[in-house]
C-alpha cells in the first residue's frame, strides 16, 4: 500500500521513493486496469491505458476509517491519497463515485462530477443521506497538475450500521438480580444462549450487538471476532456503543446456536464502583437477509434467551483479575444439541430506553495487537517461576502449560521486581491483579483471559505440575489495545533518546485501551483529562487516534455541567467529585484544536466548537479583570523538587505555582484557540471577541503576576509559573524577553535540571528552545541525572513512568501509593523530538499536514549524528532527516503528493546548498524559508563554525 510497514519495527525508515521507469509505471496501470475490469463496479477503462498515473489509494471515510461495517455517519467523507513521486505531484481535480450496493444489485448513488479542487481530504458526500444497514461502495479518480486523469481507484466499501432506534428489536436482557444479590466480589460472568431454526443457508447476515458491560459473542460455537472489551467505554447513560459483524461465514441450515459471554467490566465492576447499574446487561439483533434482499428473519435479544452464572469464569473484573474454573465447563454449550438439563433459566429482559443513544462505533475496537515472548524465567526460592517479558506491557497473560486436576494455578504479574527478585505489587494498590485457573484434568493447560487486562513485565506461576520441567513458552503476554494505525516514527542516533521515544511509544500502546487512560495496572485506569490534553499532540503522531479521541470528546461533551465544567477523569464514573481542574478541564479546548490540527478535520472542530466555548464560558463566568482561579486543581502535579512549603490545589502534590496563574494561562490559552477556532468555521464576530479577550488576558498576566523586571510573583517561582505564559504567548512583548532571563537564572539555580510536574513539562522544552534557551532545552532533556526522562531510562525503564524516580537502584521505590511505571504524560515531550529535532510539524494555517513545517534544529550544541521523523498522514508519508556530513547538515526532505512543504532554517541562504529538487530559499528575519510541492529534496547546510575551525 506504499505505506510504512508498522508491523514489525520501532523505528522505520520511510521507502524514500525512486521515479521508477516508465515501464514500471506502465506496468502498474496493467496491473490497475485488470483490477478494475473484476470491480463490482466497472468503469470506462478509457483513462488507465492512456496515462501513466496511478490511480489513488488508501481510500478512508471520516475520521481514517477504512471500508468500516457498521458505520455512524449518514453524511460520510471521503480521504484518499495519491502516488506520484514527481516533484510538485498535486490534484487539481477529482471526481467521485458512490454506488448502493444490494444482494439484488448496484445503483448510483451519487457522482460528484468532475470538481475542480484540489481537496483529497475529507470530501463531504452529498448525495442522499445513507441509511441504516446501506451498503455503499465507493471510488476516485483524479487529475493531476497537467491535467491528467488518474485511473480510478479500486472500490472501497462502507456499511451502514443501525441509526435509529427504531431499528432494533432487540430487549436487554441479563440474569435475575437476586443472582446477585450480596455478590460484590464474586462476580461471575453470565453465559447467554438462543438457538434458532435456518431452513437455509443465508445469502448474509449481520450481528448487531452491545453490552452494559463487556460482551464477546459466537455463533455455533466460533467466535464472531478476536475484537475485545466490546462495547467499549463511553458515557454509558448518554451513549452506548454498538458493534456490527458480518457473520454470513457461521450460519448453517438447521439449528444455530447464539451464545455470548457478557461480564462487569467498565460498566457494573470495581472501576466504576457499578455507578452505572448493578449488572451487566446484553442487546444483540442477528438480521437474516432474504435471496431477494432486504431482512427476512430477525432474532433479538428477549425473553426467549436464557443465561446461567455456573460457567467457568466464576470471577472477572477490570481490576481484580479472573478466576477460571475449568470444572464448570458446559461442554458444548455453544453448539447446537446441547442439553442444559436446568442449568440455563430464562432471562430478565428491559426495553431500550430512549434517552441513551445506541450508536455505532465511531472508532477501532481493542484488538490483540502482538505477542511478547518471555525472554528469561527464574525459579524464585519459594518454588514460584517469576518470567521476564522484557518489555512493561498491558494486556493478557497465556498460559501454556502442564497442570494437575483441580490443582490451582495462580498468576501473578508485577511491573517491577524487589531486590530479592520477588514481584513488586504494592503499586497495584486494591487492585487484586491475579488469575486463577483450577484444570478439570491433569495434562496442558491453555488459558487466556477474557474480560480483565493487567499491566505488568513480570508474571509469576505457582500451581503448575511440579514435576514438569518449566519452560520459557509456558508463558506470553498478549499486547492489548485500541486498533488505530500506527503513524509516526522517530530515529536518531542518541540511543537514549531513542530508548525514550520507544518508551514513549509503549506508553501510548498501554495506556490507549478504548479511552484514553492515565495508566493499566492499579486501581485507577480512568481517562484523566490532564494526562490526554498534555500527550495528544504526541499521540496523534505515534498512532492515528483521531475517530479514538473524537469518540473520547463526544464522552466528554456528554458529561460537560452546563456551566462549562468537566469532570477530571472522562468517562467520569463515580468520580464526579474531581471536577474543574485547571489543566484538566481543558483537554475541553485543547484536544478538539490539537485534532484539528493534526488531522485538518474541520468537521471534528466543528462538532466540539459548542463544548470550546461552554469550557471558557465557565472560566469567563468566573473571571475577575479578565484573570481566574481555580484553587481546587491539580495544578502543576508532582512537581519533583520543593521551593518552600507552598501549598496549592488539593495537596502538596499539585506542586507550588499558582493555582491562579496556572488557570488564567489555561483562560487566555482557551480564548486564543477558540478564536483561532471561531475563524476557521467562518464565526468573525466570535473571532475576534475572543482575540480581544485573550489580549486581554495576556495585558492582565503580564501585569498582575510578573513585575517589571520579568520575575513572577504569584506564588512560588517555579519553572512552570514561566513555562506557561510563555509557551501560550500571554507575556507582553515588554516583559518578555525579561521574563525569558528570570527563567534562564530559574533553571540555573535549579542546577540545568527541569522542576516541572504534569502541566509544565509537556511544554518545557519546546518553550525553552522556542526562546532562546536552546542550551538549558537540551540541558534538561539530554541529562541522566535526576529528574529527567534519562533517569529512568537508567534506572531500566521500558515504559514512561509517573515520577522521574518511581524507582531508582539506589533508592528503591518511590512512594508506593502512587507509584505507576506506565503513565505516558510525561512522554509528551516525544513531540519535540519528531517536530524540532528531526523538525517535521504542522502548521494550522494549512491543518492536517497539507502543508508540513520542516524546521530542524541543526546545532553543534545537539549531541547527535543524525535524526530522523516519518509520518503516515493523510497525503502520503511525509519525512525528513538529517545527518552530520563533512561541512555541516545534510538534510532530506520528503513532501507527499498533494501536499506542499515549508523548509525554514535558521541560516542564512549563503549557507544552504541545494543537492536534489528544485527549491529556493529567501530570507526572513535571519531565517532562510523555502516553499516547496510534493518531492523529495536534499540540501546541505553548511556548518559555518565547523568551515572555520
Ligand atoms: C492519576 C493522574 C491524574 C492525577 C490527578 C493520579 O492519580 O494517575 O495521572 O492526572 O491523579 O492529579
Amino acid at each position: 500500500m506504499g505505506m510504512l510497514d508498522v508491523t514489525a519495527l520501532e523505528i522505520a525508515e520511510p521507502t524514500w521513493p525512486t521515479p521508477g521507469t516508465a515501464r514500471q509505471r506502465l506496468m502498474r496501470a496493467v496491473v490497475l486496469t485488470i483490477g478494475l475490469v473484476t470491480c463490482a463496479f466497472s468503469l470506462k477503462a478509457e483513462t488507465a491505458s492512456e496515462t501513466q498515473l496511478e490511480a489513488p489509494y488508501d481510500l478512508s471515510v471520516n475520521e481514517g476509517r477504512r471500508s468500516p461495517v457498521g458505520f455512524h455517519d449518514a453524511t460520510p467523507s471521503f480521504s484518499w491519497k495519491i502516488r506520484d513521486s514527481r516533484e510538485g505531484a498535486a490534484q487539481t481535480a477529482y471526481q467521485l463515485r458512490v454506488i448502493s450496493q444490494s444482494d439484488v444489485g448496484s445503483q448510483l448513488l451519487w457522482d460528484s462530477g468532475t470538481v475542480p479542487s484540489a481537496q483529497s481530504v475529507y470530501v463531504p458526500y452529498e448525495g442522499m443521506p445513507l441509511k441504516s444497514r446501506q451498503r455503499i461502495e465507493w471510488m476516485v479518480r483524479y487529475w493531476d497538475q497537467d491535467g491528467t486523469s488518474s485511473p480510478w481507484s479500486s472500490a472501497a466499501s462502507l456499511e451502514m450500521g443501525l441509526l435509529a432506534h427504531s431499528d432494533w428489536e432487540a430487549q436487554w436482557i441479563g440474569p435475575n438480580p437476586d443472582d446477585f444479590a450480596g455478590k460484590d466480589d464474586e462476580r461471575p460472568a453470565i453465559y447467554l444462549r438462543k438457538s434458532l431454526h435456518l431452513d437455509e443457508v443465508p445469502p448474509s447476515a449481520r450481528l448487531y450487538f452491545t453490552a452494559k458491560g463487556l460482551v464477546d459473542f459466537s455463533i455455533n460455537g466460533s467466535p464472531v471476532t478476536d475484537d475485545a472489551f466490546q462495547p467499549g467505554w463511553t458515557n454509558y447513560n448518554a451513549r452506548i456503543d454498538v458493534s456490527t459483524y458480518d457473520v454470513t461465514g457461521l450460519l448453517k441450515e438447521g439449528e444455530n446456536v447464539l451464545t455470548a459471554r457478557i461480564a462487569d467490566g467498565w460498566y457494573s465492576g470495581t472501576i466504576s464502583e457499578r455507578f452505572y447499574g448493578q449488572r451487566p446487561q446484553l442487546l444483540a439483533q442477528l438480521e437474516i437477509a432474504s435471496v431477494n434482499g432486504g431482512v427476512e428473519q430477525t432474532v433479538a435479544t428477549d425473553n426467549t434467551w436464557t443465561y446461567s452464572i455456573n460457567g467457568p469464569i466464576i470471577m472477572s473484573d477490570l481490576y481484580h483479575g479472573e478466576d477460571y474454573d475449568a470444572r464448570r465447563e458446559m461442554p458444548g454449550w455453544d453448539t447446537p444439541g446441547y442439553k442444559s438439563d436446568g442449568m440455563y433459566r430464562p432471562v430478565t429482559v428491559a426495553n431500550i430506553d430512549h434517552a441513551v443513544k445506541l450508536s455505532p462505533k465511531r472508532f477501532q475496537t481493542v484488538r490483540p495487537i502482538q505477542t511478547l515472548k518471555a525472554k528469561t524465567f527464574k525459579r524464585h526460592p519459594d518454588g514460584k517461576l517469576i518470567y521476564d517479558l522484557g518489555q512493561n506491557m498491558t494486556g493478557w497473560i497465556r498460559i501454556n502449560l502442564p497442570a494437575v486436576e483441580g490443582q490451582k494455578v495462580t498468576i501473578r504479574m508485577a511491573e517491577m521486581l524487589q531486590k530479592d527478585g520477588s514481584l513488586y505489587r504494592a503499586n497495584y494498590r486494591t487492585a487484586r491483579s491475579m488469575a486463577t485457573y483450577i484444570p478439570s484434568e491433569d495434562g496442558m493447560v491453555d488459558y487466556t483471559q477474557s474480560f480483565t487486562y493487567f499491566g505488568f513485565r513480570y508474571v509469576e506461576l505457582s500451581g503448575y505440575d511440579v514435576t514438569a520441567t518449566p519452560a520459557k513458552e509456558w508463558v506470553e503476554g498478549i499486547v492489548l489495545h485500541t486498533d488505530s494505525p500506527r503513524t509516526g516514527y522517530f530515529e536518531s542516533s542518541h540511543e537514549k533518546l531513542n530508548k525514550l521515544y520507544s518508551n514513549i511509544v509503549w506508553g501510548q500502546r498501554g495506556n490507549f485501551l478504548d479511552i484514553p487512560t492515565d495508566c493499566p495496572q492499579r486501581d485507577e485506569r480512568w481517562g484523566w483529562t490532564g494526562d490526554i490534553q498534555v500527550f495528544t499532540p504526541m499521540a496523534l503522531y505515534n498512532f492515528d487516534v483521531h475517530a479514538l479521541l473524537a469518540s473520547y470528546l463526544d464522552t466528554m461533551a456528554s458529561e460537560m455541567g452546563a456551566d462549562g465544567s468537566v469532570p477530571a477523569v472522562v468517562p467520569q464514573a463515580h468520580l464526579s467529585i474531581f471536577g474543574n481542574s485547571a489543566g484538566w478541564g481543558d483537554a475541553a479546548f485543547i484536544i478538539p484544536w490539537q485534532l484539528y490540527l493534526r488531522t485538518g478535520d474541520v468537521d471534528v472542530l466543528r462538532e466540539f466548537y459548542p463544548m470550546m466555548k461552554r469550557r471558557l464560558h465557565y472560566y469567563s463566568n468566573k473571571a475577575r479583570n479578565n484573570l481566574v482561579d481555580e484553587p481546587r486543581s491539580f495544578a502543576d502535579w508532582l512537581q519533583p523538587r520543593r521551593y518552600g512549603d507552598t501549598v496549592v490545589g488539593w495537596d502538596e502534590r499539585s506542586g507550588e505555582t499558582s493555582t491562579y496563574l496556572i488557570a488564567s494561562s489555561y483562560y487566555g490559552h482557551g480564548a486564543r484557540l477558540l478564536s483561532q477556532a471561531s475563524e476557521v468555521l467562518g464565526y468573525t464576530a466570535d473571532a475576534e471577541n475572543y482575540l480581544n479577550l485573550s489580549k486581554k488576558i495576556s495585558q492582565a498576566i503580564s501585569s498582575t503576576f510578573f513585575d517589571s523586571r520579568g520575575r513572577v510573583t504569584e506564588g512560588q517561582e517555579t519553572q512552570t509559573a514561566y513555562i506557561l505564559p510563555l509557551a501560550f504567548g500571554l507575556i507582553e512583548d515588554d516583559v518578555r524577553a525579561k521574563a525569558v532571563e528570570r527563567l534562564e537564572e530559574r533553571i540555573e539555580k535549579d542546577g540545568g535540571r527541569l522542576n516541572t510536574g504534569f502541566l509544565g513539562t509537556s511544554l518545557l522544552v519546546s518553550t525553552l528552545e522556542e526562546h532562546g534557551l536552546l542550551k538549558q532545552a537540551i540541558g534538561v532533556l539530554f541529562t541522566s541525572e535526576y529528574p529527567g526522562w534519562f533517569y529512568s531510562i537508567d534506572q531500566g525503564a521500558t515504559t514512561i513512568w509517573e515520577r522521574w524516580n518511581s524507582y531508582s537502584k539506589e533508592t528503591g521505590f518511590g512512594d508506593a501509593s502512587m507509584n505507576s511505571f506506565n503513565h505516558y504524560a510525561y512522554g509528551a515531550v516525544g513531540s519535540f523530538l519528531t517536530e524540532r529535532i528531526a523538525g517535521l510539524a504542522p502548521v494550522a494555517e494549512k491543518p492536517g499536514y497539507a502543508q508540513i513545517l520542516i524546521r530542524p534544529i541543526l546545532s553543534d550544541d545537539l549531541p547527535l549524528d543524525h535524526a530522523s521523523a516519518a509520518l503516515e498522514t493523510r497525503y502520503g508519508t511525509a519525512a525528513n532527516k538529517w545527518r552530520k556530513v563533512s561541512g555541516g547538515w545534510e538534510v532530506t526532505t520528503l513532501i507527499p503528493p498533494n501536499a506542499t512543504g515549508k523548509i525554514v532554517l535558521d541560516r542564512s541562504g549563503n549557507d544552504i546548498r541545494i543537492l536534489r529538487g528544485n527549491l529556493s530559499f529567501t530570507e526572513r528575519d535571519k531565517r532562510s524559508v523555502a516553499e516547496v510541492g510534493a518531492g523529495t529534496f536534499k540540501y546541505l547546510v553548511v556548518n559555518e563554525k565547523q568551515n572555520h575551525q
